[in-house]
């Protein structure tokens, strides 16, 4: 049986709207209500360490304020970690944010660096934080994230987004092979960055795949149409390639 799949939606980019002025206006907080409303199964929130957009104030707000679980992107240092300890989220899923960190492709690259990611790994899993790590589709980076005992892989889906034609084909085939290959290793497998209207059905449509969370599109979209209106055609186009993965299944 294929499982539901959930939207996280990252509301990041409302912040970084809201620091052009240095006001309080647009609240990202109530884009997380708005987002709740419009049937967004959880919150994504990343936390830099120059705090460019989403402030410390904010992941607190977003903790007490809103009823969805709170998905707290965050690099492995020590004090991101004290801030998760402190908040709690739901989960948190551990993203490159120095240039040491990151692979050629843009995820984490958690086989260079397992011996720093392991101990962060199990403080947030002592407080019963689920840990998430953002890699590419790349099967030596998967087995290490099963090795390291995280509980989710959020598969970096911007390569696949930004290429076409066959590249792009090639890159969607890289994303289905890791999701299984982390499933059959018992990680639970999310997906997201890039992600749009166009590129979203052929994601959705990876059965191991139980979330995405998306966050640019959503918000740049929201000018045009607003952010409820958007998110509920996200959620609908995810529906689409969700039946379709059940056709394929069932065929
Ligand atoms: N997932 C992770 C781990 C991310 O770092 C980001 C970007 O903050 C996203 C998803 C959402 O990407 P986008 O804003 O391009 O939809």
């Amino acid at each position: 049986m294929i499982k539901p799949l959930r939207l996280g939606v990252n509301i990041d980019h409302v912040a970084t709207i809201r620091n052009a002025r240095g006001g309080l206006h647009p609240d990202p907080v109530r884009a997380a209500i708005v987002a709740a409303g419009a049937g967004a199964d959880g919150i994504t929130a990343h936390l830099r360490e120059d705090r460019r957009h989403i402030s410390d104030h904010d992941i607190k707000r977003l903790a007490n304020e809103v009823a969805l679980p709170l998905n707290l992107e965050m690099a492995a240092t020590p004090e991101m970690l004290a801030i998760a300890l402190n908040h709690t989220p739901n989960a948190c899923c551990i993203v490159p944010e120095k240039r040491l960190e990151v692979t050629t492709e843009g995820g984490l690259d958690v086989v260079k660096f397992h011996d720093h990611l392991a101990p962060y790994i199990q403080e947030l899993q002592d407080r019963g934080i689920r840990v998430s790590l953002f890699i590419d589709p790349d099967a030596g980076q998967v087995n290490t994230a099963a090795k390291l005992g995280a509980d989710i892989i959020e598969l970096h889906t911007g390569r696949y987004c930004d290429t076409a034609g066959k590249d792009r084909d090639f890159e969607l085939e890289a994303l289905k092979a890791a999701a299984s290959m982390g499933d059959a290793l018992g990680l639970e497998i999310h997906a997201g960055h890039g992600l749009s209207f166009e590129t979203v059905k052929n994601v959705a449509a990876i059965p191991e795949v139980v979330e995405l969370n998306i966050g640019h599109f959503l918000i740049g979209e929201a000018i045009y149409s607003g952010l409820e209106t958007s998110i509920r055609r996200m959620r609908s186009l995810m529906e689409d390639g969700r039946r379709a993965a059940r056709g394929i299944r069932t065929a």
